[in-house]
């Protein structure tokens, strides 16, 4: 049989084949809120400038309402051969209320209903991420608060390069994070504008009022071209970079969380709560929430790829193509929530192994830096000089199985005579971080001035 919708100009109905490859129902379901939402912000406009009755309008409003509980309520029955969410809303629609239902879709096109609704769902998720980053950034700062003294390495290349604070490292993705959320604000008030009554792609003869709608569905402003309007999926794409930006931060903390739980680093214990065992070995006990969260930019970052090789070659305006964006958005969307959420879990349970960290941080010739920059500071070398003196040192102590503050003072002595007892202040780990008091550097004085300045901008 002919579609419903529009059977005027048909004599047939679909395939079987195009009817699967055309309805994109199955997922675009999640858009029912929104599709409700605007649909009833439209109705009301209608009214407002005399396209609609009053009371036509009415019963639709009611009538989405209606719906939008069944829809809710989970006995609404979703219709393949009616393509996607908004035919199904409009036929049951006009199955509650009859003949009114049939006047909705007056000055408007699924094209600019599209748009709406998704730019409405993608708006949500750019909050819902902003509480998910917020919530991590406490956990994060809570970890530095308690160890903003505490020493570890600091590692370039994986190799120990100088010891830094377990403080100083947690407030680093804290800045990251920071970064995310930001990114997350801006993709936000950029795409808050409104594409409804752009209709299919020219516009609406009828006298519409877009303002009126725009302000309704919280937009700032209607978009100021329909073209635009109906055909551009950027706002997705903004979500999807930022989304993918913040996955590979939270997989790069992960990766750390991988390596510093094993048995040989043992910077730290995750919580049963966020771990699991081995089927087979019994002293197991695996990181793989965090192994996760690393995998999870996989798709995130492919998501942005394959929506961007969905529009990049479409001629304006509206393609069928661009059917295909929700999918992409929805699983992004839907992992990096949870990868949000697991990470905050994480992160909260976690404790840290300070003993370990200490250790660690004194190995490796951590404080070779230190020892060159006290042969400038107190004696005078150039720093290049300095620089090859200190490898001399590490050389010796390395062949003799040694680490630096374990020399006597006449082996020093050997490779450089202006060598004198103080040295082995400075070749401590605690002095080590005491000492890096530059803006921004892991002395615990400036870790601590950095926790206070997020707490204050996270309160
Ligand atoms: N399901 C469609 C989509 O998601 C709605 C828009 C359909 N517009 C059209 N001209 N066929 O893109």
């Amino acid at each position: 049989t002919a579609n419903a919708m529009w059977g005027g100009r048909f004599a047939a109905g679909p395939d079987a084949i195009m009817e699967a490859i055309n309805a994109s129902i199955g997922f675009d379901k999640r858009l029912a809120k929104q599709d409700i939402e605007g649909s009833r912000a439209h109705a009301a406009m209608l009214a407002a400038t005399g396209i609609l009755s009053d009371s036509d309008a009415q019963a639709i409003r009611e009538g989405l309402l209606t719906v939008l509980s069944e829809i809710e309520g989970g006995t609404f029955q979703f219709s393949t051969a009616l393509e996607d969410i908004h035919m199904n809303v409009e036929a049951r629609l006009k199955e509650v209320i009859g003949e009114p239902a049939g006047r909705l879709h007056t000055a408007r096109s699924r094209n600019d209903q599209v748009a709406t609704d998704f730019r409405l769902w993608v708006r949500d998720q750019c909050d819902a991420a902003t509480t998910g980053i917020e919530a991590l950034m406490r956990a994060l700062i809570a970890q530095a608060e308690q160890g903003a003294d505490w020493v570890m390495p600091g590692f370039t290349h994986l190799q120990t390069a100088q010891p830094v604070t377990w403080g100083h490292h947690m407030m680093a993705y804290v800045e990251m994070l920071a970064r995310d959320r930001s990114r997350f604000a801006d993709a936000r008030a950029r795409m808050n504008e409104s594409p409804l009554g752009a209709a299919a792609l020219a516009g609406t003869s009828f006298p519409i009022d877009r303002h009126m709608t725009a302000a309704a569905l919280g937009f700032d402003r209607p978009m100021a071209n329909s073209l635009d309007a109906v055909s551009d999926r950027d706002f997705a794409l903004e979500f999807l970079a930022a989304a993918s930006i913040c996955a590979m931060h939270l997989s790069r903390f992960a990766e750390e969380l991988v390596i510093w739980s094993s048995a040989q680093f043992r910077f730290v214990r995750l919580s049963d709560k966020f771990s699991t065992g081995s089927s087979i070995m019994p002293q197991k006990k695996n990181p793989d929430a965090a192994e996760l969260i690393r995998a999870k930019i996989g798709r995130i970052f492919g998501a942005n790829v394959a929506l961007m090789m969905v529009m990049k070659g479409l001629p304006l305006t509206y393609s069928k193509d661009m059917q295909e964006d929700k999918e992409q958005v929805f699983d992004a969307a839907d992992n990096l929530m949870l990868a949000l959420a697991a990470m905050d879990g994480m992160v909260r349970d976690m404790t840290a192994n300070r003993e370990a960290l200490a250790a660690a941080a004194g190995s490796g010739f951590s404080t070779a830096t230190d020892l060159a920059d006290w042969l400038v500071r107190v004696l005078g070398l150039p720093f290049r000089d300095a620089h090859h003196v200190t490898g001399t040192l590490v050389a010796m102590a390395e062949a003799a199985g040694k680490d630096l503050p374990d020399l006597s003072l006449d082996q020093m002595r050997s490779v450089h005579p202006g060598i004198t007892q103080d040295i082995f202040a400075v070749l401590g780990v605690d002095n080590s971080v005491a000492s890096r008091i530059s803006y921004g550097g892991t002395a615990p004085a400036q870790v601590r001035a950095q926790i206070a300045r997020w707490k204050e901008l996270l309160s």
